[in-house]
């Protein structure tokens, strides 16, 4: 058992508030706040104290989006679940939401315990999944009703990859009205995949083989598409839509209108939109291929755009889609063919810190950065305030985050079973320090303390944008 910890002169940072204050554990959770120096805060006592002077006293990280173990273009991605939530720890996340998959010809129940038998006993923080939906049919449906009492209430549908998880306009219509009924979310991987498929043809055909075509076929015009004809699927299903990985200002475009009219629809973008662009799927001898992921990595001038819709709320989560393929041996299964190199990035390690950067840089607050790291994902799939917060009674899932530190990233010191960084060199100003969850010390003063099997599986309840 944890016991009773303090975490003493600190500032405490959450969506809403920053206030030095100490912070009282017990029993895993979040015990009291009391503002430092004061009667009160003298008063806590507990089995541990840990100083916090100078530091950011910050919720875990929640990361909504990440991939563990997921099989993709004949291989899995490299990150199990125990190395994964590992290097999540790390990085100051202390919760994921993992993307169960049900495989054509199989039910939800079939994908969803296997996803449990993968996690199970292996996870170092706490976890939950959300399930791709990749064959819609009568019994599929039902299944829904039932995945969102059990705690599974988010549905990932891909207008992408067809023969694989492509849904098609009609499969998403039957699912959204579905999700309006039970109060699920879809969460929609919004590419016309169709005439992306029309596109790779034709480039091959011409010889355009390296990794750089990847980010021309899958053209932003075709994420705006799909994006606008998601929303409209939605709103005559009457259902909410959360649009994954938005690269492309021209879908933000469309997430903005919508949102403008009303609608009940949410966006997420993921570091490597707003970090990397086609610079890097440009990068010679192949080396382009680390960046390949879906939706791609676009031309710069799109980075201003999703840094705008983060601060004006038009974007409201960054996850990382963490799907992480070595480059030695599964990238390079696309050598002469970019259609072949597994679509994924590495990113659970680096999230935090990247947008810890992006507040020293002045893209967004200091609040704005738990607010899109911590709060909203938290909220957005029905764990608040368990999770994403520092407040009597959530879980003490909480960083000690040292904002002055400095760092360099690389595949050298990252925790994540992959052999590059796609943020290789990059300085970073703060760093992790110390990480708990549920009470329990897990990275102390940089150093692993935590083990595989501490994290649980934890049921959401629906979308708490829609109460
Ligand atoms: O390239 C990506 N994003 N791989 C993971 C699967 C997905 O579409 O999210
Ligand atoms: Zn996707
Ligand atoms: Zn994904
Ligand atoms: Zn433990």
């Amino acid at each position: 058992m944890p016991g009773r910890k303090i975490i003493r002169g600190g500032l405490v940072v959450t969506a809403s508030d920053e206030i030095h204050a100490d912070v009282l554990i017990e029993d895993g959770r979040i015990a009291a706040l009391a503002a430092s120096g004061t009667p009160a805060a003298a008063a806590f006592t507990a089995d541990q104290t840990i100083d916090a002077t100078g530091r950011y006293v910050i919720p875990g990280g929640v990361d909504g989006h990440t991939h563990m173990e997921m099989p993709f273009g004949g291989t899995y991605a490299a990150d199990t679940f125990e190395t994964g939530t590992r290097a999540a720890a790390w990085g100051g996340t202390t919760t994921i939401v993992d993307f169960a998959i049900q495989s054509v010809g199989h039910t939800l129940r079939e994908g969803l315990d296997a996803w449990h038998e993968k996690a199970e006993g292996n996870c170092a923080i706490d976890y939950a999944f959300h399930m791709i939906v990749s064959d819609v049919n009568e019994e599929t449906l039902n299944e829904m009703d039932l995945l969102v009492e059990e705690g599974v209430t988010s549905f990932k549908q891909f207008m992408a990859y067809p023969g694989v998880f492509y849904s098609d306009d009609g499969q998403i219509l039957r699912a959204m009205q579905r999700a309006a009924g039970n109060g699920g979310l879809i969460m929609m991987h919004a590419e016309n995949g169709i005439a992306i498929d029309v596109l790779v043809e034709q480039a091959l055909a011409r010889g355009e083989t390296d990794p750089r075509f990847h980010g021309e076929v899958r053209k932003a015009l075709l994420e705006a598409e799909a994006t606008h004809r998601a929303i409209r699927l939605a709103q005559v299903a009457g259902a909410p839509l959360y649009v994954v990985h938005v690269s492309a200002a021209e879908a933000l475009a469309e997430l903005t209108r919508a949102r403008d009219d009303g609608l009940n629809v949410f966006g997420e973008t993921c570091p490597q939109y707003l970090f990397l662009s086609t610079d890097n799927l440009a990068e010679p001898d192949f080396e382009g291929a680390k960046y390949v992921c879906s939706t791609p990595l676009r031309p710069r001038e799109h980075q201003a755009a999703l840094w705008r819709g983060l601060r004006t709320n038009d974007l409201q989560v960054v996850s990382t889609d963490h799907c992480p393929f070595c480059f030695s041996g599964q990238k390079e299964l696309g050598r002469g063919d970019f259609s072949k190199i597994p679509n994924g990035m590495p990113g659970v390690e680096n999230r935090m810190d990247l947008l810890h950067q992006a507040v020293v840089d002045g893209h967004i607050s200091r609040r704005r950065w738990i607010e899109i790291a911590c709060a909203t994902p938290a909220r957005m799939f029905g764990l608040y305030p368990k999770k994403g917060t520092i407040a009597p009674g959530a879980d003490a899932d909480v960083v000690i985050y040292d904002p002055g530190a400095s760092q360099v990233i690389s595949a050298e010191t990252h925790h994540m079973n992959v052999d590059y960084s796609a943020y290789e060199g990059r300085r970073i100003t703060g760093r992790v320090e110390t990480v708990l969850s549920r009470g329990e010390t897990v990275i102390d003063r940089r150093e692993y303390t935590g083990h595989a099997g501490h994290g649980v599986y934890t049921p959401r309840s629906t979308c708490q944008y829609l109460d």
